[in-house]
């Protein structure tokens, strides 16, 4: 049974906190972290292009994958012809560059982004969501009750987790536009009452009977 997880384009870790919590060896690729490897604890912070990740040998339990929405989500569309087609293209490229990693290591997977251009230039999506669908999983469930539509395309046997949902009394995230770096980092968050509710779908379908 593999005891190793990898998460691509994720700067804050957020994905593999349970994952990393129950023990397993956990990867966070991003060219936000310090070049190279940085160790912390079990989790392993790479810092560069996903392009350029090696994966560790043998098998994974399971891949996520986030990649950059800037040029490709509905809420920047009225940028897409200022910005031109090469910023499409290098967003395509990350897109397709993480699910050839995905379709790679073989275990379940996702690959996240909101409603936009990837229905278009790959598939629709498998699965959509709203961060509050799963913010029953929180034991403080208030940061995540808002919405956000987010596509999951998966693979491998992936399985789409129990809903635990709230009222969103926060609203939509949509709309809110990031002014900095900082901002878009924090935009872009992993929910964690997804990840809570991924890990224990896979976690225990991993389990030996
Ligand atoms: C939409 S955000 C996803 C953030 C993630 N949900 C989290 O909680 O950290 C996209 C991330 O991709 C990273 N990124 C952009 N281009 C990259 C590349 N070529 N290789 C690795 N990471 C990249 C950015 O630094 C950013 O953190």
């Amino acid at each position: 049974m593999s005891r190793v997880v990898v998460s691509l384009f994720d700067h804050s870790g957020r994905f593999t906190e349970p994952w990393a919590a129950a023990g397993y060896v956990c990867y966070c690729v991003d060219v936000q972290h310090p070049p190279g490897e940085t160790w912390q604890g079990n989790v392993c912070l790479v810092g560069g292009d996903i392009r350029r990740f090696v994966p560790p040998p043998g098998p994974v339990a399971f891949v996520a994958a986030f990649p950059p929405c800037t040029d490709l989500s509905n809420a920047g569309a009225h940028l897409f012809r200022v910005k031109g087609i090469r910023a499409l293209a290098a967003a395509l490229n990350l897109v397709g560059a993480a699910a050839d990693l995905c379709h790679r290591l073989g275990s379940p997977y996702f690959l996240e982004n909101p409603r936009g251009q990837l229905r278009h230039y790959w598939r629709e999506p498998d699965h959509q969501f709203d961060p509050c669908e799963y913010a029953g999983w929180l034991e403080d469930p208030e940061p995540e009750a808002y919405t956000k539509r987010t596509c999951l395309w998966t693979g491998h046997g992936f399985i789409m987790p129990d809903k635990r949902p709230v009222f969103p009394i926060k609203g939509s995230m949509v709309d809110k536009v990031p002014g900095s770096k900082n901002r878009a980092n924090i935009r872009s968050l992993t929910p964690r009452g997804f990840s809570a509710a991924v890990f224990h779908a896979h976690h225990q379908a991993l389990q030996p009977v």
